[in-house]
């Protein structure tokens, strides 16, 4: 048995800036943190969700993306602050999302800061792979700069090359292959603007290596779907922003987790969410359902509740 504790999205909160750092794109982002969005990305629940989940004490934690909110030098050192208070790089696996990439920022600076926690086992950059146990985990970069107004995400040829023969290799050793991805691996709600450029590339290269299982964020709503045959779907889930206060529907912050143990041939992945519950400091068992893997690829879906 194998457990990961899947969060996304905790948008720190947006330290002061100074005007000149926000002769960009960035001020766009600015302002839309001081009118709306500092009131939904709430530290309090980000560390309730956090507390959260380490007392389920999970062998491994997944972020996917958006620790920033427009890229400033002083969010990537409080990010790499808040993921020592996670866990070790070797415990923690990180991808960047489209708000860690708000504007071009000099590596050292920017993205740098969190090194640790993105590269592979052997050092390297994306895809980056970490084999923890029978888990391999498998990081990608959607994160470019993009123009004003836009929030879209792009793999780029080169990942998207190496990826397949990647989730091959990885495939034949037995292994259950997680990939990691900030923008959902299909067209997102938002259009293009919002969406993963390359998506269906993504799709391709699921479809005919396989994978046990897609993490992604960039949406803040939990979401599960499938890529591939409805008989050997690649199951893919998404969780809300881990920092957003609960409004009168419930939705809030909430976190997934997997706990991922051989079943005959395949694997059995029991899902727990975990959320805020409305009008409380509470977090809540929202959902549990299970995923069947069969061999090197998804058989189907059970127990959906
Ligand atoms: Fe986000
Ligand atoms: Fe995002």
């Amino acid at each position: 048995m194998f457990t990961i504790a899947h969060l996304s999205d905790p948008h720190l909160p947006l330290p002061r800036a100074r005007a000149g750092e926000l002769l960009s794109k960035r001020v766009l982002g600015w302002q839309s943190w001081r009118r709306n969005r500092r009131h939904i990305h709430v530290p309090e629940v980000l560390a309730l969700v956090q507390a959260d989940i380490l007392a389920h004490g999970p062998d491994h934690i997944v972020v996917t993306g958006d620790i920033c909110n427009i890229s400033l030098p002083a969010e990537f050192r409080a990010g790499a602050g808040w993921l020592a208070t996670l866990g070790p790089p070797e415990r923690v696996s990180v991808i960047p999302g489209n708000h860690d990439a708000y504007v071009e920022v000099e590596e050292a600076a920017g993205l740098g800061l969190w090194r640790d926690y993105m590269r592979g086992d052997t050092g390297e950059g994306v895809p980056a792979v970490r084999i923890r146990g029978e888990v391999a985990l498998v990081g990608l970069s959607s994160a470019v700069p993009t123009p004003w107004f836009m929030a879209a995400g792009r793999l780029g040829e080169g990942q998207l090359t190496a990826l397949g023969p990647m989730l091959r290799a990885l495939g034949r050793r037995g292994l259950f292959r997680v990939v990691m991805v900030h923008h959902p691996p299909y067209r997102a709600r938002g259009g293009w603007r919002k969406s993963l450029s390359d998506a269906s590339r993504l799709e391709e290269v699921l479809r005919g290596e396989g994978a046990e299982m897609v993490l992604h964020g960039h949406d803040h709503r939990a979401a599960l779907g499938r890529i591939g045959e409805p008989a050997r779907p690649v199951p893919v889930l998404g969780v809300p922003s881990a920092s957003a206060r609960a409004d009168e529907h419930g939705h809030g912050a909430a976190w997934n987790l997997y706990r991922i143990a051989r079943e005959g041939e395949g694997w059995r992945v029991g899902v727990t969410v975990r959320g805020v519950a409305a009008g409380s400091g509470r977090i809540e068992t929202k959902g549990q359902f299970d995923l069947l893997v069969e061999g090197a690829r998804q058989a189907g879906i059970s127990n959906a509740a």
